[in-house]
């Protein structure tokens, strides 16, 4: 075993994280009752969303819901587009309550790291400690994120992280696909503005919302894809999400993880 694998493995015993769970089958992943498919764009009336495949992850439908119209609580797109560095865009976005998260929040996470990152890791949505603290990833599975990325000799500071959504779903529930798509501009972005030579997707819902592909986390972990924000199109490894290894951990899944950020690694260069 390398070292750096090594590290990281003990690492996760200090963690105290204990045993073998499999991943549940899918048909236990869903909420039994009150499940939809849920197929439709957002319709909020300022929000330019780029093209990409359908969603189809299975989600309860949400309450109705009417965007605000207040430019400071849903900036349009091209002020989001004016933005020409990431601290106007935090200023221009922070305010915003385009989808229902925005009103249960207790702080916006924007993301952070190097705004010249050549690695951009990308998560799902903040949890409690994330949404105390305004930072992406300082919770359980940040620490291990952190070890990770350790791991690769990188620090936080030299990569960027940010997530499909800035503000906290509540219970830590997974982000509906409105609420992803009309938050996703921002994180488009992000991806603009920075331009990272590789993105690391961490679990299933950048997959779905960024990339498209709405289930199979597990069978294409590993696998190239590509991301488009605008007119770039940045290379993609979808990995497993470090808050999964903590409830699965096994070898196979920590040398998958372990290979997928050594190739995202070697990719960008770095
Ligand atoms: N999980 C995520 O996906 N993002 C965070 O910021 C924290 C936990």
């Amino acid at each position: 075993m390398s070292k750096s694998l090594n590290d990281w493995k003990e690492t996760l015993e200090d963690l105290g994280v204990m045993g073998l769970v499999p991943e549940p089958p899918a048909s236990l992943q869903v909420l039994p009752n009150n499940v939809t498919i849920h197929q439709q764009a957002p319709k909020s009336p300022d929000v330019a969303i780029t093209p990409r495949r359908q969603s189809a992850t299975r989600v309860k439908e949400p309450a109705p819901w009417k965007a605000p119209t207040d430019p400071e609580k849903n900036p349009s797109s091209q002020l989001v587009a004016n933005c020409n560095n990431l601290d106007a865009l935090n200023a221009c976005i922070c305010r915003c309550e385009a989808c229902p998260l925005g009103a249960g929040r207790i702080k916006f996470v924007f993301g952070e790291g190097s705004p010249e990152a050549r690695m951009m890791f990308v998560g799902e949505g903040p949890g409690s400690d994330e949404d105390i603290m305004g930072r992406p990833f300082v919770g359980r599975a940040g620490a291990l994120l952190d070890k990770m990325i350790l791991a690769l000799k990188l620090t936080r500071s030299e990569v960027y992280i940010a997530n499909i959504v800035k503000c906290r779903p509540p219970d830590n529930r997974t982000p509906h696909p409105l609420e992803a798509q009309t938050c996703i501009r921002y994180l488009i972005r992000q991806i603009e503005l920075i331009k990272p030579a590789v993105l690391v997707g961490l679990g299933a819902t950048p997959l779905r919302d960024l990339i498209g592909i709405p289930s199979g986390i597990t069978k294409i972990r590993g696998t190239w894809q590509v991301a488009k924000a605008g007119e770039l199109e940045v290379p993609y490894m979808p990995t497993l999400h470090p808050a999964y290894l903590l409830r699965n951990y096994s070898k196979e899944a920590r040398q998958a993880v372990w290979e997928d950020l050594q190739a995202a690694q070697k990719k960008a260069e770095l």
